[in-house]
């Protein structure tokens, strides 16, 4: 019984990580703020270094500020159509004060990119389409949110019913990128 069920949720990930895609086009149903609160809630279970947790969230869902988020974000307009845009941001003070530069450069992002990703494949779990956005301007963003120097935005995440059904990009074969015992140019 407990196998069967393991093999279930087993499925139910590899679903999950492989199915995800990265989504553009949203029907502007509303997010309840519940849903919103479970996505955080399983975003923070992601490991972190020292267990500092150093991730701060921000849903946005004046529409004045998705806009603006829109334009920090190079104009890439599909951000201002979800009902909610999340910001997530690197709490770099909270890890360099246990780690150091390490910690401010490199641990509290890798943490923040983990829950990131709880978060993207909860939200496909839950129905809801999302899109890790990178390209934007962080400084143009800050004002935007009030967001203090100590954290750094990472992502925005535009979060909806999904209004697109995309094809799933290539991935690089794992003959090409897995490498035993020492690295090997392919
Ligand atoms: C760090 C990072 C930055 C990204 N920035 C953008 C972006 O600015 N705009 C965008 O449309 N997609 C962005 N993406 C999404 C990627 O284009 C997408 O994940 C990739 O093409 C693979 O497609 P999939 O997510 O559907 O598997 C970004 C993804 C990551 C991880």
């Amino acid at each position: 019984m407990l196998v069967i069920s393991l093999w279930g949720v087993w499925l139910e990930l590899l679903e999950a990580i492989k199915g995800r895609r990265s989504i553009r086009a949203y029907r502007p149903n509303p997010i309840p703020s519940e849903d919103v609160e479970r996505l955080i809630d399983c975003a923070r279970w992601a490991p972190s270094a020292g267990n500092l947790q150093p991730w701060e969230f921000i849903a946005v869902t004046q529409e004045s500020k998705k806009l603006e988020l829109a334009r920090a974000a190079l104009g890439q307009r599909f951000i201002a159509e979800a009902p909610v845009v999340l910001v997530v941001c690197a709490d770099t003070w909270r890890s360099a004060s246990v780690y150091g530069l390490r910690g401010e450069s490199l641990y509290c992002i890798q943490d923040t990119a983990a829950a990131i990703q709880n978060l993207l494949l909860t939200a496909y779990s839950m129905g809801y389409g999302t899109c890790w956005v990178g390209a934007f301007n962080e400084e143009t963003v800050r004002p935007v949110l009030n967001i203090p120097r100590r954290l750094r935005p990472v992502a925005i995440i535009p979060i909806g019913v999904p209004g697109e059904s995309p094809s799933p990009p290539p991935r690089r074969p794992v003959s090409q990128i897995l490498h035993w015992d020492a690295y090997r140019e392919v």
